[in-house]
């Protein structure tokens, strides 16, 4: 029996980082330039386990009968992220210390501030109201509201967390996290695009090119997966927040009225998706947005939060859009987006509920949720640590190693005969060198469920020993029975 060794948060996120860059997960970008902040490579396993999860995503959205695929372009007409509100509205409040040109985002500034300095800054603003011994709930409170109300009054007497300095902060300024780019040769505003912030938009200018096309009837969904752009002020904790990612989005169509129905049987759908791919339960909550904490296009809005090694994160989020996006872009572009209902004979702008997962994010969630470090018995009985990443066998890159037990007596010869049969149905991986102990070991850091090891035994009675991942069991299967093994294990043709 393995038993589990407990790591501190920060251990624990330092070990998945060394991990992924080591075993070729995550690479930085550029990293041989000293890296680019924000923005990270998938390796040879990364790429793997990301396609993974999108196929997974994938299929579970579009492997029914109301739901069509889509894959927009990246750069839009302007006029979308106006009518969007993206270009009015997609900003964060942003201060620059002007001594060490630190920059900071208003509200994780606020944030991060201690109950001390909280108490500091109120007694400094309001040295009337704030003397004396007051509850630190008291204080916060306070806090809350005066940062809220009078945001500059509270940088003024603020220090810098980097350089310390005090008052050296600007007036917060809105910044658009939309990167800009030019179409064409002249770098003027005539030619500004953007890098979409969101796959969304490319959903609802082509509604009715997908309703008409596909001739699908309400209620019906569209959805995409692709890279999305942020220029975010702050990013941080691995791939979390990072400025470039990728997005699975799908956006469902139904006749207002109906919305309320749709958006609860979207929550369900999605929170079991992640729990079906091994997610634990205890790990996962929802965290709805209050009514004063929801976009401008929302009228209901849930996370679904993992808790990550720093805290809850979220990793979808599951919106009631309204009629607003439809309505907009009516507006913007001048062309109807009406629905004709054949049946009824009514003409309306269908509301829509939004899914929208981040894939990048999601694949750090899997990482976080399989990373294992555990205690447990050698090829020999002593007991030892092994790392073993526990992905779901769908989500895992490498499906099956399969090892000689020696490189001699024909086992190498049988080994690869299985290889080129197994190899064009699953991801296969051949691994000769060393003990067999140390290359189980090998495959548990990269999450491969299942070993198959050719030795003595199958050259008199042609089986092979298949070792899972989780349990360490081990079974004899006659190797003339692999293929249809694993297809029970992984559902292929
Ligand atoms: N269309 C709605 C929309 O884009 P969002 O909450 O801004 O909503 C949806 O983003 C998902 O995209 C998030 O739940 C998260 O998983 C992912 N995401 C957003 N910003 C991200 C970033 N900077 N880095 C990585 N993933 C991000």
């Amino acid at each position: 029996m393995a038993k589990p060794v407990n790591n501190t948060e920060s251990q624990l996120m330092d070990k998945l980082v060394s991990l992924c860059k080591r075993r070729g997960f995550i690479f930085q970008s550029s990293e041989i330039y000293g890296g680019l902040n924000g923005a990270w490579d998938y390796g040879p396993l990364g790429v793997e386990l990301l396609r993974n999860v999108k196929d997974e995503w994938w299929k579970n959205m579009t492997y029914r009968e109301d739901i069509e695929g889509l894959d927009a372009a990246i750069l839009m007409h302007p006029r979308v992220w106006e009518a969007s509100g993206h270009v009015e509205n997609f900003t964060d409040p942003m201060v620059d210390c002007k001594q060490c040109k630190s920059r900071y985002r208003l509200d994780i500034l606020f944030e991060e501030i201690s109950i001390k300095k909280q108490k500091d800054v109120l007694r400094e603003i309001d040295p009337q109201r704030f003397q004396g011994q007051q509850k630190d709930e008291f204080i916060s409170e306070q806090f809350k509201k005066i940062s809220d109300s009078s945001p500059d009054a509270v940088i003024k007497v603020l220090s810098c967390p980097s350089c310390g300095n005090k008052g050296t902060f600007t007036d917060a300024r809105k910044f658009n996290l939309m990167f800009k780019t030019f179409v064409g040769p002249v770098e003027d505003s005539g030619a500004v695009v953007y890098l979409r912030p969101e796959t969304a938009q490319g959903i609802f200018v082509n509604f009715l090119n997908v309703q008409s096309s596909s001739r699908q009837k309400l209620p019906f969904g569209i959805a995409q997966i692709g890279k999305a752009f942020r220029n975010e002020i702050n990013t941080k904790n691995f791939l979390f927040r990072t400025r470039e990612f990728e997005q699975m989005e799908m956006q469902f169509f139904v006749k207002p009225g109906t919305d309320d129905k749709w958006f609860e049987y979207w929550r369900e759908q999605r929170m079991q998706w992640f729990i079906d791919l091994g997610m634990k339960k205890d790990k996962l909550q929802w965290h709805q947005h209050a009514p004063d904490k929801l976009a401008h296009y929302a009228k209901d809005a849930f996370d679904i939060e993992y808790l990550f090694p720093f805290g809850w994160g979220e990793i979808e989020g599951i919106h009631n859009r309204t009629n607003f996006d439809l309505s907009r872009h009516e507006e913007y572009s001048g062309k109807t987006l009406k629905y004709f209902d054949e049946e009824t004979k009514e003409k309306f702008t269908p509301f829509i509920i939004e899914t929208s997962a981040g894939a990048s994010r999601s694949l750090m969630a899997f990482l976080v949720n399989a990373y294992h470090e555990e205690e447990a018995p050698s090829a020999e009985g002593k007991m030892e640590q092994r790392i073993v990443m526990k992905f779901h066998p769908k989500l895992a890159p490498i499906k099956a190693a399969i090892f000689p037990l020696v490189n001699r007596d024909g086992m190498p010869e049988i080994s690869k005969k299985i290889e080129r049969e197994l190899r064009p149905h699953l991801r296969v991986f051949y691994d000769d060198s060393g003990a067999v102990g140390r290359r189980y070991r090998r495959q548990d850091e990269v999450g491969t469920p299942y070993c198959i090891t050719i030795d003595s035994q199958t050259l008199e009675d042609q089986t092979v020993t298949i070792r899972e991942r989780d349990s360490m069991v081990q079974e004899r299967v006659a190797t003339d029975q692999l293929l249809s093994y694993f297809r029970t294990k992984f559902t292929f043709g």
